[in-house]
């Protein structure tokens, strides 16, 4: 596979975080740009543990939502505390205004849009991603009329309108069947390889899922007779010959390698 790592795009460094215990404890990961020749490849990244583990804090954490108790996280090509409001959230309950319709929704994401669009274009925009992923029927509805599946790619959409580079979701897949879960994989994967700095950020304990996606996966979890979790574990799937395949799930490396991560998280 021809590619090359280039600039961090987000470097997290020793950051803890402690409520009345240890909850996260020395957190070092870093997302390089990924770039291949003639294509725009975006980053997909993954940090899988078990429920309760400290995924959603770190989530909260990479946002700028919470502060760590020490230890940074830097954004951006040119390095820069993360503040929040600067990158995309998709939180676990999808944050969408129930008193407008998902049109207005997703107008509203629009609002400092950098590439400043008058309001035929915008429409247009949002017509053409809502017939993309089979939204076009439910534009006029309020959030609360459509199905959680919906709901969630009106989220993962809106975030895509914002313009931000750096979209981080919680838990993507959970309470979806099999095929809505395919389209959320179709979804993410076009949103991350729209731009070549797209860069998605997944917390999940869905082992399978996130690394049938990513191309790096963080293992969090907790060391023998240490407080709080910690990453245990980095994959590089590129390395492994396992990202960048739709149809990855059917390889038995692959599976191997999501049953011993089962074990480990
Ligand atoms: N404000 C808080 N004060 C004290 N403890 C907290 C606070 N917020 C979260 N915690 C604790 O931090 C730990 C990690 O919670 P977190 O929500 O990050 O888990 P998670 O890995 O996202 O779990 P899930 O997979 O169930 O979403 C939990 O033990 C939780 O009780
Ligand atoms: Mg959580």
């Amino acid at each position: 596979m021809n590619y090359t790592k280039n600039e961090v795009l987000i470097d997290v460094k020793e950051v803890n975080l402690t409520y009345d215990k240890v909850i996260l404890r020395d957190i070092n990961f870093r997302i390089q740009n990924i770039v291949r020749p003639g294509m725009n490849q975006g980053q997909v990244v993954s940090l899988i543990g078990r429920s309760g583990i400290g995924k959603t804090q770190l989530f909260k954490i990479l946002a700028g939502l919470v502060k760590p108790n020490s230890g940074t996280v830097m954004v951006g090509v040119d390095q820069h505390p993360v503040e929040a409001g600067e990158v995309g959230i998709v939180s676990q309950n999808y944050i969408l205004f129930n008193h407008r319709s998902v049109h207005d929704n997703l107008r509203l994401a629009m609002k400092h849009d950098s590439l400043a669009l008058n309001d035929k274009d915008k429409d247009a925009l949002i017509a053409d991603y809502a017939q993309r992923f089979a939204l076009e029927e439910h534009l006029k509805k309020y959030p609360l009329q459509l199905s959680g599946g919906q709901r969630q790619r009106v989220s993962i959409i809106q975030q895509v309108l914002t313009g931000n580079r750096f979209i981080l979701l919680d838990e993507p897949f959970s309470g979806l069947d099999a095929l809505m879960i395919d389209r959320v994989m179709e979804l993410l994967t076009q949103v991350a390889t729209l731009h070549e700095l797209n860069t998605l950020v997944i917390v999940s304990h869905d082992v399978e899922n996130s690394l049938a996606i990513s191309d790096t996966a963080y293992i969090l979890a907790k060391e023998k007779e240490k407080e709080g979790a910690t990453i245990t574990e980095t994959l590089d799937l590129i390395e492994m010959g396992l990202a960048w395949n739709a149809g990855i799930r059917e390889d038995s490396r692959f599976q191997q390698l999501v049953s011993q991560m089962k074990h480990k998280i």
